[in-house]
């Protein structure tokens, strides 16, 4: 038995990783599996929230009753999150985004010659400080994946970003984080924080979301 936390709630949560086009047959990307995003899609359901899951290309089945869509680079994620966030209350970011795209994705198959070459990259926008700079914004939890200063960073992001918490997660252990089946975090906001040690990433998320659903219930007393 789930006690029903977020009964009443609606949660919007990117999820995997994003691709950025090279030439019609590579890309640029990273080693997220969507396993994390997944998890917290499937513990917010059982918690009673209503879940829609925007996801970059993975290899999971969608939990049972999670609307789900399917998007490649960080352009179309934001799309589909910017033409959904007024459906919601809570957005949670654990995506692992590209930063940058390709400036000319070329047409046709990029051939090999003899020389070097180099890539121009731009910068893409950032999905989770445009969702959190959004009026009226949801409940606005970000991930921090990093692989030193791990804190300190992720107290950046927080602030920087005008996040209502940050979840940072050392990346630097290859036994957790991206790709791994298990995962600890270090949840971050205003007024206090919270380790959650290492543990199998369903159990994580739904103590994650324990602690989103405390928070929520804190702000909602408060005004
Ligand atoms: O998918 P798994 O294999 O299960 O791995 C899980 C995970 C390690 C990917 C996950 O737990 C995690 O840490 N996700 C965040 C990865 C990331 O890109 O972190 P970041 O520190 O680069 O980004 C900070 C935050 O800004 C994140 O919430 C990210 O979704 C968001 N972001 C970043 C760049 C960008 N252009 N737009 C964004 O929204």
């Amino acid at each position: 038995f789930t006690p029903k936390l977020l009964a009443g709630h609606s949660l919007l949560l990117t999820a995997g990783p994003t691709r950025e086009a090279i030439d019609p047959v590579r890309y640029i990307s990273n080693h997220s599996s969507g396993k994390m995003g997944f998890a917290i899609a499937k513990a917010a359901t059982d918690m009673g929230a209503e879940v829609t899951l925007i996801c970059g290309p993975v290899n999971l089945a969608t939990p049972a009753g999670v609307k789900r869509v399917d998007v490649i680079s960080t352009r179309d994620m934001l799309e589909a999150v910017m033409s959904r966030v007024d459906n919601h209350d809570i957005f949670i970011g654990c995506a692992a985004v590209a930063d940058y795209r390709v400036a000319d994705v070329a047409t046709d198959k990029i051939k090999k010659s003899s020389k070097d070459m180099q890539l121009a990259l731009v910068r893409n926008p950032d999905i989770l400080a445009t969702v959190a700079s959004h009026s009226p914004r949801p409940f606005t939890l970000g991930f921090a994946a990093e692989t030193q200063d791990v804190e300190r960073y992720a107290k950046d992001k927080l602030l920087r970003k005008k996040l209502d918490m940050i979840a940072a997660n050392d990346v630097s252990n290859p036994e957790l984080g991206f790709n791994a089946d298990n995962n600890a975090l270090k949840v971050i906001w205003a007024k206090g924080q919270k380790d959650l040690p290492p543990t199998d990433k369903q159990t994580l998320a739904g103590q994650l979301l324990a602690i989103v659903a405390e928070r929520i219930a804190i702000l909602k007393d408060d005004n």
